[in-house]
């Protein structure tokens, strides 16, 4: 079926056809529209044909201490557990001291792709010969940005091997400041494009950030005392986790997913692109092979000491973090002043996160946790309502059936019994 025109219409026009063509209830169509607090008009000039708004939950991670100061961490996820963990797990790094972070510089990266260029070697030796002029010239772009301190501030060149033999590839590393810094990376890309072809002999293709942000690094670290962690066994247990990650990129995939659950559940509670995040962390994490972004030693004393290194190319200006309403509530939340400041809390909440999980995993198990949180979705979705919805939920875990058809029967149960 092709829509022509869609996008034209006004949001309530298009969500009309929509529901005309799938057979939308009056009532699901005030519910895409209404849904929350986002201002369907802002949504609307956001992203294309917009049609209505979606909710997530939203909850706060509590008990972080990092670099001494105090943290409520707001977080958007459906996943149950997840805060809960981030939350148990700052509770015990805070008997440790809490987090203690370090941060390159809000660097991004912005890829000149050089094509058809017959020497590669003299093209790189050029254009580094014209690199100030090449520097100024992105510059241009945003005063403003070179006014706070930021901007363009350096090249390189790199020759790498394709399937179309030698390419050449300029990297401009841009300082964004406060910014994810995407717009103002871009800009620059294309602005210099014409200047490093010409220079180089070649042809300029891609222009575009690099998501691989190798010069916003983010760390941190944590003290996890063995007796507050609940003992030698589970230091072992911990230790054991994560030499399995970094041994086997089939559990790596799943030790770095737990970490972004966190770091994600940040981006999109303060309105940044948790896909650059993600490509980013990932991509890090297989510059030598696919491996943990978190790393775990035992000191003298026999306790934990979990350390992360990440990129976070996340800002607090400019995007979705100032468009969003409830983007800059969060922000207020978090109470953080700088892209820096962000980039050291998501940090400090990856590592959080991957400890809860690797010492729940190593323990007891995640499913117990998981299931009672689970149940209580089943519950609600067989109509459960207030306090029948925990009664119902305890029930089928009990039993060990957390089932929709179990769930309708307790629940009928329980309204014959109270009549
Ligand atoms: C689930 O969303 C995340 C975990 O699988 C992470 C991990 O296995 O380390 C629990």
């Amino acid at each position: 079926m092709r829509l022509s025109g869609f996008y034209k219409l006004s949001v309530e026009e298009r969500l009309r056809k929509v529901a005309e063509i799938v057979g939308l209830s009056p009532e699901e169509s005030g519910m895409l529209i209404s849904s929350g607090t986002l201002p369907i008009e802002v949504a609307d000039r956001m992203i294309e044909n917009v049609i209505g708004t979606f909710e997530l939950p939203l909850g706060v991670a509590t008990n972080f201490l990092i670099d001494g100061k105090d943290y409520l961490i707001p977080m958007v996820i459906e996943e149950p557990s997840v805060v809960a963990a981030a939350s148990n797990a700052a509770r015990m790094a805070r008997e440790g001291g809490g987090f203690f972070t370090d941060f390159t510089a809000p660097v991004m990266i912005g890829q000149i792709q050089l094509v058809d260029v017959k020497n590669p070697e003299s093209a790189r030796f050029e254009i580094l010969r014209n690199k100030a002029e090449i520097i100024e010239k992105a510059n241009e772009c945003d005063p403003i940005l070179v006014k706070l301190g930021g901007g363009c501030k350096d090249l390189e060149v790199r020759i790498i091997d394709s399937i179309y033999g030698k390419m050449v590839v300029v990297h401009l590393l841009v300082d964004v400041r406060d910014a994810m810094g995407a717009n103002a990376v871009n800009t620059m890309c294309e602005k210099v494009a014409p200047i490093v072809g010409r220079l180089s002999g070649g042809r300029p293709l891609l222009r575009i950030l690099s998501n691989l942000a190798v010069y916003r690094i983010a760390r941190a670290k944590a003290l996890f005392k063995k007796e507050v962690i609940g003992g030698e066994e589970v230091v072992d247990g911990v230790m054991k986790a994560y030499a399995f990650a970094e041994a086997d990129p089939f559990r790596c995939a799943t030790h770095n997913k737990g970490i972004m659950n966190g770091i994600s559940a940040l981006m999109i509670a303060t309105g940044n692109d948790f896909r650059a995040i993600e490509a980013g962390a990932h991509g890090y994490s297989a510059i030598k092979g696919y491996k943990p972004l978190t790393k775990y030693e035992i000191n003298d004393n026999g306790d934990l000491v979990g350390t992360i290194e990440i990129p976070i190319s996340a800002g607090i200006i400019g995007g979705a973090t100032q468009v969003n309403p409830l983007a800059k509530i969060c922000l207020k939340i978090l109470g953080v002043k700088s892209s820096e400041e962000l980039a050291r809390v998501s940090a400090a909440l990856g590592l959080a996160q991957n400890f809860a999980a690797l010492r729940a995993l190593a323990t007891e198990g995640i499913q117990r946790g998981h299931m009672e949180l689970h149940a209580r979705n089943i519950a609600i979705m067989a109509g459960a309502r207030g306090s029948e919805i925990d009664r119902v939920a305890e029930i089928m875990v009990k039993e060990g059936k957390i089932r929709m058809d179990f769930a309708k029967e307790i629940l009928t149960k329980l309204r014959a019994k109270e009549g």
